[in-house]
């Protein structure tokens, strides 16, 4: 397996969820509140994308490439000690996404559906959908920016860096990876 390849297939896997996502943001600003029937499931899918896919992907360069490359620039202010801090920045937002979720579901739901007045005072609210709006926006920049220093920087220079035999280390380890999920 071309580990980078491997990795550049799945922040383009990624990027086509993270596509809804934008669309979600956008009815969100446009509808408000109106719009979580049809933006929450979408939210709830990301968001558990985030927590399986997304969480394995930043392990599989946590733990395999970045040590590679780490091994030969070192350690110190290297661009994976970014990294590594981002992809922490990163699942705070998903973490933060679903607990927004669990509330809106568990909690805002039964009460709708405990009265009319109840709806009444949650549709008066636009506080969810602005809340929901504004965490997913800081998720699809920092994915973006986050994607892109790879992408841009990080990848090329783990494949100028590494020879063939520590790619291909790289790679088993990912294997390893998944088979081991
Ligand atoms: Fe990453
Ligand atoms: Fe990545």
């Amino acid at each position: 397996m071309d580990p980078i390849q491997h990795l550049l297939d799945e922040h383009r896997d990624i990027m086509a969820q993270i596509a809804d996502l934008r669309r979600a943001v956008v009815d969100l600003t446009e509808r408000g509140q109106a719009a979580l029937p049809a933006v929450l499931p979408v939210l709830a899918r990301v968001g558990r994308m985030m927590e399986t896919q997304l969480m394995l992907h930043a392990q599989k360069e946590d733990d395999a490439l970045f040590p590679a490359v780490e091994a030969v620039i070192g350690e110190d202010n290297g661009p994976t000690v970014a990294m590594r801090f981002e992809h922490q920045e990163i699942h705070s937002h998903g973490a933060l996404l679903r607990q927004t979720l669990y509330e809106l579901n568990e909690v805002e739901h039964p009460k709708i559906e405990a009265g009319r007045e109840r709806l009444k005072a949650l549709a008066a609210n636009g506080g969810s959908a602005a809340s929901l709006s504004a965490n997913a926006e800081e998720i699809i920049e920092l994915l973006d920016s986050h994607f892109g220093k790879e992408e841009q920087i990080l990848f090329p220079m783990a494949q100028s860096l590494l020879d063939d035999e520590t790619l291909r280390q790289v790679g088993r380890a990912i294997e390893q990876m998944l088979n081991g999920q």
